[in-house]
């Protein structure tokens, strides 16, 4: 496994691939890797011939006040991981390489409407850095495919919107959210949660799930059901920021009962903001 840290050479090695006829996966990853990831990675490897992952915390999709000077940074384990899993590249570019006039100078993508909403309007200016990026990353690599984790729900959703507005020559590959033995979805920010927050986190996968369960079974008023949902996770010591019955394509509101749903949930536990979804 080669790692690449210049867009140079990035750039030189996947064209000789290219020229080769290899089919190039992407899979874009801000690093500190675990089980989820590594299931983007072995799907990138069905998919296609060659693998490159990247691993850069991109600044300009943390806000001011957000976790961005502690995320964490494990490049050597991570490429540990990496090399087992079989990938052939990984791409670690930095801040200078990516934004070389400054993130906050830089031409950028916004794509409207759905980067305004939910996680967008809880954390303004983040979906205009994860489109960004992912731009640019896909503009380096040029990839056949690019592989995503569904827990980043509405990430997937801004990404897939950027690619048919843009006329991107990638196939986005959402793949489903590998879970803790208790439900909890697999984050690098779980170690942020102490000892006794780690034992509450997967409340709120249960409150999804129970969520879940009673759309199933034809209830249909969902501000009852997300109001009810909010106040138990109240009850269970977190702060939610949203709980959301919302439509699958476009996470807009549902219009009919047969629109397909998605429960998205965004909430506070001690200092740690969990994001979790569950289609219905
Ligand atoms: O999901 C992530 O880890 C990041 O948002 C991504 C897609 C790698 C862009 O920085």
């Amino acid at each position: 496994m080669q790692i690449l840290e210049t867009i140079v050479d990035a750039r030189a090695v996947l064209a000789t691939a290219r020229s080769e006829r290899q089919r190039i996966a992407l899979v874009p990853t801000m690093g500190n890797l675990h089980a989820g990831h590594l299931s983007l990675v072995q799907k990138a490897r069905q998919l296609c011939d060659r693998v490159i992952v990247s691993i850069y915390v991109n600044p300009l999709q943390f806000g001011a006040g957000e976790d961005f000077a502690n995320y964490p940074r494990t490049l050597d384990a991570d490429c540990q991981q990496l090399r087992q899993a079989g990938v052939d590249w990984v791409f670690s570019p930095d801040d200078q390489g990516l934004y070389p006039a400054g993130k906050d100078q830089s031409a950028f993508i916004e794509v409207p409407g759905l980067s305004s909403i939910l996680e967008g309007r809880s954390r303004p200016g983040h979906f205009r850095g994860v489109a960004t990026v992912v731009n640019k990353l896909f503009n380096i690599v040029q990839p056949e495919m690019a592989i995503f984790g569904e827990k980043d729900f509405q990430q997937l959703l801004v990404i897939r919107r950027m690619v048919v507005d843009l006329n991107l020559a990638v196939e986005v590959v959402g793949m489903p959210t590998l879970r803790e033995a208790d439900g909890l979805a697999m984050s690098s920010r779980n170690q942020y949660l102490s000892a006794s927050e780690r034992k509450q986190a997967s409340t709120l996968y249960q409150v999804l799930n129970a969520t879940r369960e009673q759309l199933l079974a034809g209830v249909t008023d969902y501000s009852r059901l997300t109001s009810e949902a909010i106040e138990t996770l109240h009850a269970c010591g977190f702060s939610p920021d949203y709980f959301e019955i919302r439509r699958c394509d476009d996470l807009q509101l549902p219009r009919t009962p047969g629109d397909n749903k998605v429960i998205l949930a965004a909430a506070r536990l001690g200092r740690t903001r969990l994001i979790d979804n569950l289609p219905v």
